[in-house]
């Protein structure tokens, strides 16, 4: 069976990265040419996804000057798209890296405001697209205007076109999505599970308990709770797996979920097991830390992490 991939970004942002020598305020602070990376939850796994030899279709919503620029870069990764036009304009970042102390300042923007009519037509086509089997990923926050149980309608969406759904967000969005919708695997970080848990901080005592009265709680069929530098959980209703996190020379974590969840539904596509997903799923989250700037995995890196993750639990046992 072909099974496609769609990833699903509401709030894309074109990444623009610089460096300045020294930040101090009151002053004009002379910047180099910046680079521009297409941006997002979603987007970030599409092109994850094309390191690692997949294919899927990024749909997204975008609009003005930004939008079409965010189009261009993609269209030169050759990423499959399909955009949802906004009068709003695309959002962008911007990272400024002080070169005196080599620490990174990251200003995040809020995105444009989205109207009902136009989230209304990402619903729409999805419900033109989807198809059995097809794999889903809804990754990042959801844009002002746009409502929490946006995620909902989406999962109501895929569970009507028999595709599966694989969520990774945050806040309001994800507590009602995971409420009330039938999700295939949901990938929380350990900030977000206790969010979902209702409890301010989770020990490692009692991770798998709490996991464990997730998934008898919510429709969920994997959760994968990353846990950053320590690597991963896999909680399904049969399996309970660590996974643990190689120690690598850790230059920057951004990106890493969005790798992690590319790796995993790369491994899927590959027809293996929620436990090779993990832990292949780990190696990309752990390649993405060993590179400056680049914020995603490299395959390579992943493979050798990967076979690293395997035999160390074949020692183990
Ligand atoms: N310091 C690190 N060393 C090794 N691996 C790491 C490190 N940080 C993250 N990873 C890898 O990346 C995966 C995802 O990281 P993390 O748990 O931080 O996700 P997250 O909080 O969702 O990240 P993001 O900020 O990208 O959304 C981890 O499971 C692990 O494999
Ligand atoms: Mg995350």
């Amino acid at each position: 069976m072909h099974r496609r991939i769609i990833t699903l970004t509401l709030n894309p942002t074109i990444d623009k990265s610089t460096t300045v020598v020294g930040i101090s305020p009151n002053s004009k602070l002379r910047c180099t040419e910046p680079t521009y990376d297409a941006g997002g939850g979603g987007i970030n796994v599409s092109c994850a996804i094309k390191k690692l030899g997949g294919d899927s279709l990024g749909m997204y919503l975008a609009g003005g000057p930004t939008g079409n620029h965010l189009k261009q870069l993609l269209d030169k990764d050759g990423i499959e798209q399909s955009i949802i036009k906004i009068e709003g304009w695309t959002r962008d970042n911007l990272a400024v890296t002080d070169t005196v102390t080599n620490q990174q300042y990251r200003f995040g923007m809020p995105g444009p405001n989205v109207k009902k009519e136009e989230w209304e037509a990402v619903l729409k086509q999805l419900e033109d697209y989807l198809q059995e089997s097809d794999y889903l990923i809804a990754s990042g926050k959801l844009p002002p205007g746009i409502p929490d149980d946006f995620y909902v309608q989406v999962a109501a969406i895929a569970r009507k076109k028999k595709a599966r759904f694989i969520l990774d967000t945050s806040g309001e969005a994800l507590m009602k999505a995971a409420a009330h919708s039938h999700i295939y695997i949901l990938k929380p970080n350990l900030g977000e599970l206790a969010a979902l848990c209702g409890v301010p901080s989770i020990s490692a005592l009692e991770l798998e308990i709490l996991a464990k009265k997730f998934l008898a709680e919510h429709d969920c069929e994997a959760l994968v709770v990353s846990l950053g530098a320590k690597g991963a959980l896999l909680a399904t209703k049969y399996e309970m797996e660590y996974v643990p996190a190689p120690t690598v020379l850790q230059k920057s974590t951004i990106g890493a979920g969005d790798s992690m969840v590319a790796g995993m539904v790369m491994s899927l596509i590959w027809g293996k097991s929620f436990s090779d997903m993990v832990k292949y799923g780990v190696a990309c989250g752990t390649a993405a830390t060993m590179h400056e700037g680049t914020k995603l995995c490299n395959k390579d890196d992943a493979d050798k992490l990967y076979e690293w993750i395997r035999r160390a639990q074949t020692v183990k046992k």
